[in-house]
């Protein structure tokens, strides 16, 4: 019997996925090939294709915001995150606002943060909870998280805020208790103090240069650049500094950054961190 052989993803072909798929922010050199094969596969199977050539073509002929275009970058993008990932930068989030004006302020405050890559939501909740932990007991001050990433699956769990208990281990059982409720099967619930705090929204970061997000008073960008060629962080992370207010703060993961620096930011000393300040007058 003669098998018909599997498709290749031959290097000839791997240039115009690797263009194509960076118009959506994936970048093809940072994941394995076996990984972008496998997982055009799947697609191509669901569609009937045999052939990566017709699988592209089917592709480049349906609109950017096509079903079929967020099931693929869905499936290309890895949203592995825990809650309380970073307990360092946590605290010195909690150093922040404390030492900040935020914590006396007798006039009207707002406080701003976004999650960069927030994945499914565990980021930018913890956020919320450690901003409105420290801040409750003034109430000039009114805070808001911008949560964005790529994933339309990854957002819309974010947006119910529903996660199995397993996923809450890391999670002090005191703000467990005050921040989640529980609901059938083991799953709990962020509590809509916290739900209503943080707005979820999809974006490329590559194309964040324009977007409207106003200024920011914190900006965490964790666990993201690895996805990322080297030459591609600068431009990443000098974005992210012109959505930063004075006197805000930017908070990398010690792991994803090499050589770089910014005239507007100072970095700050803190334990097993990487954070920058803008500085005041910049
Ligand atoms: C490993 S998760 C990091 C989650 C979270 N920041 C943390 O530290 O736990 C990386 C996230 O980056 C998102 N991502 C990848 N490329 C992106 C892009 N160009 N723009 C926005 N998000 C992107 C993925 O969808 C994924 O959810």
């Amino acid at each position: 019997m003669k098998l018909n052989p599997q498709p290749n993803l031959s290097a000839k072909n791997y240039p115009m996925w690797a263009e194509i798929l960076e118009e959506f922010g994936i970048f093809t050199d940072t994941i394995p090939n076996s990984f972008l094969e496998t997982r055009l596969r799947m697609r191509m199977r669901v569609h009937g294709f045999d052939d990566f050539h017709h699988y592209y073509n089917y592709l480049k002929s349906l609109h950017k915001n096509s079903m079929e275009w967020r099931v693929l970058i869905d499936s290309l993008t890895v949203n592995e995150t825990r809650f309380f990932r970073d307990p360092d930068s946590l605290s010195l989030i909690e150093k922040f606002l404390l030492s900040n004006q935020y914590s006396l302020s007798k006039t009207q405050h707002s406080i701003h943060a976004w999650s960069v890559a927030c994945a499914t939501g565990e980021e930018a909740y913890s956020l919320a909870i450690i901003i409105d932990k420290n801040t409750r007991a003034n109430k000039n001050i009114f805070f808001g998280i911008t949560a964005t990433d790529i994933s339309h699956s990854a957002l819309t769990t974010g947006k119910q805020g529903i996660y199995h208990k397993s996923r809450l281990t890391n999670i002090p059982s005191y703000l467990r208790t005050k921040y989640f409720i529980p609901l059938d099967d083991d799953f709990y619930q962020t509590k809509l103090m916290v739900r209503n705090r943080v707005c979820f929204s999809r974006l490329n970061v590559l194309q964040a240069k324009n977007a409207p997000l106003g200024k920011m008073n914190i900006i965490v960008c964790q666990n993201f650049l690895i996805y990322f060629n080297l030459d591609k962080h600068s431009l990443i992370l000098d974005t992210l500094v012109t959505h930063l207010a004075p006197g805000g703060l930017l908070i990398l993961s010690i792991s994803d950054v090499f050589n770089w620096a910014h005239p507007a930011l100072e970095k700050i000393n803190h334990e097993n961190t990487l954070a920058y300040r803008r500085k005041a007058d910049s």
